[in-house]
């Protein structure tokens, strides 16, 4: 290979894994050509909304939250259940605070809300606005700035949408990837790249199509509805796949309890996500006769668990308090139809139950957030209460949707690519979604984007460093020839 094969590194995916990477490559002084097959950057990244993990903070040390990260990694592991990989959960909590600072410090992103996700002991999901943006998910400021950059450094950092990777280049052995070909969809050119590789292409929960992962691995899921783009359709991992490289977990599909129901078009395969954050701020899951179910912030599994067991549509209800909490959130969810505000009547015709089974359930809902009795599903924070007939209510039916994929692709600490015998590919590497085990059986909220800056960035140390040794071989190799 000759040097100039050696001067840039290849992102394939502009969600948030694929732009960590690519804006610490550059910072450590490499060049980048960064792919995405989607004619816009962001994938789902811009989609999520409730936050990022981190422990412990300034904004936890100000808002007087005593956070650790062994508190946030036994969080981890116990969410995890048995599938715990602690050697990544490791990894991904102990670089929390570094991942948070590096977004607030790099992007100026400003991390000034905290809240508690299910499974949490401590608030500690983050989030993030900057001044630019006051209401747009922190991924956009890196989608916006990574643009920036490339439009004024062409010759540092060059951006190709609508340019879909299809196969990765190696060696005979498959130990060693080069460069990956790549098809630009506007005109079906195909081309050839080179340079180390950072895959950062996502999960696989809007794959609907005949080579479909959860054909293969869960098929039951097929049935459901989801909240991912549609370019989530697993290609990183079929690419690793056929050059040998190693998965795990690929059956562990996250249903999220709280997909929308669209009164206007309810049978809608794509579906918007009720954010956690609701839940976190006090909402309650209501079945049509006013009850209660479950502990609204037990883990996501355990929750559509129980409203598979149900008959009744199940109703995510806000008290006026707790709407205020998260008012930027129920502004885009009304705005899009999805939310409505009620009075304690038309709860009741919109559910189909008694004003009096209403009554019996805010009543319990309140004097357990009172202490006064143990709640009835052993729920420990209750957002904000009390929950009274006179309140005004914010009101959506939702349903179990298909969220995230906890299996992908294998890495070791250092966001490398495992190969099915255990040994690294060289000049491989995945972040984000894609990247399996992490999770474990499952997911926490928060943990996702955090997942995506922290292997992220460890990609791109490792295709940094990788540039520079395979530059330095091939240059030396060059002199002496
Ligand atoms: C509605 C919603 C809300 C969420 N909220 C949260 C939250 O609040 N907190 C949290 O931690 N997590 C959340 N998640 C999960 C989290 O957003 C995702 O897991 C994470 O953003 C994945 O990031 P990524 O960079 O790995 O992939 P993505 O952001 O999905 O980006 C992948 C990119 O790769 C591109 N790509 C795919 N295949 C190819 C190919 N062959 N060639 C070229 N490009 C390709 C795609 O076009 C896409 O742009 C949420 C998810 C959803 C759907
Ligand atoms: C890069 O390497 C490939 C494969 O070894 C070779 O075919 C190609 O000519 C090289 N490109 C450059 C610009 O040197
Ligand atoms: C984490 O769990 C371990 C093992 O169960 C325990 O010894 C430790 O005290 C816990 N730490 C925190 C901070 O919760
Ligand atoms: C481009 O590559 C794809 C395989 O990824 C192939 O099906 C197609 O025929 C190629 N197109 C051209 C014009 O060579
Ligand atoms: C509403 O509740 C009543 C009484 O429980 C029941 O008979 C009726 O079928 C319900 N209506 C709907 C639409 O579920």
């Amino acid at each position: 290979m000759s040097t100039a094969n050696n001067t840039q590194a290849i992102v394939i995916g502009g969600g948030l894994a694929g732009l960590s990477a690519t804006n610490t490559i550059l910072d450590l002084g490499g060049n980048v050509l960064l792919l995405d097959k989607n004619t816009a950057f962001g994938g789902n990244s811009v989609k999520a909304a409730s936050g990022i993990n981190a422990a412990p903070t300034q904004l936890q040390f100000d808002q007087h939250v005593s956070d650790s990260v062994n508190t946030f990694y036994n969080d981890s592991i116990l969410s995890a259940k048995s599938k715990a990989k602690p050697e990544l959960l490791r990894t991904l909590t102990s670089k929390s605070s570094s991942a948070v600072d590096w977004l607030s410090e790099r992007f100026g992103l400003q991390m000034d809300q905290l809240s508690r996700l299910a499974g949490h002991s401590e608030p500690r999901t983050h989030r993030g606005t900057h001044p630019d943006y006051p209401f747009k998910p922190l991924a956009f400021v890196l989608v916006d700035q990574t643009e920036k950059f490339a439009a004024s450094h062409p010759d540092r950092l060059q951006i190709k949408k609508n340019a879909r990777v299809t196969r990765l280049l190696t060696n005979p052995n498959h130990d060693k990837v080069f460069g990956v070909e790549y098809m630009d969809l506007s005109d079906k050119s195909n081309h050839t790249v080179y340079g180390p590789v950072v895959l950062a292409t996502g999960g696989y929960a809007a794959d609907y199509s005949d080579d479909s992962l959860l054909k293969l691995y869960h098929p039951e899921a097929l049935s459901l509805s989801t909240t991912n783009g549609p370019y989530c359709t697993g290609d990183g991992h079929k690419m690793v796949m056929s050059i040998g490289g190693s998965t795990v977990d690929l059956d562990l599909v996250q249903i999220h309890p709280t997909g929308f129901v669209d009164p206007k078009d309810p049978t809608a395969l794509t579906k918007f996500l009720a954010a956690e954050a609701l839940r976190g701020s006090g909402a309650v899951l209501l079945t049509s006769q006013g009850r209660r179910f479950c502990d609204e912030l037990g883990y996501r599994d355990y929750v559509t668990g129980e409203m598979m067991k149900l008959k009744s549509p199940v109703y995510l209800v806000l008290n006026s308090a707790a709407a205020e909490e998260v008012a930027n959130f129920i502004k885009f969810y009304s705005f899009k139809g999805l939310m409505k505000k009620m009075k304690a009547e038309e709860l009741c015709s919109t559910l189909n139950c008694t004003k009096d089974e209403l009554a019996s359930t805010f009543s319990e809902y309140n004097r357990a957030a009172k202490g006064e009795i143990p709640d009835e599903f052993g729920r420990k924070y209750f957002g904000k209460t009390p929950l009274e007939l006179t309140d005004t209510f914010t009101v959506g039916e939702v349903v179990p949707v298909l969220h995230y994929t906890m299996g992908g692709v294998q890495v070791d600490t250092q966001s490398r690519v495992l190969s099915t015998n255990g040994n690294v590919i060289d000049g491989l590497f995945a972040a984000g979604e894609i990247v399996g085990g992490i999770h474990g059986e499952n997911r926490l909220g928060g943990s996702s984007l955090l997942a995506c800056v922290v292997f992220g960035r460890l990609a791109g140390q490792g295709a940094s460093s990788t540039m520079l040794r395979r530059f330095i071989a091939s240059s030396t190799s060059t002199a002496s020839s």
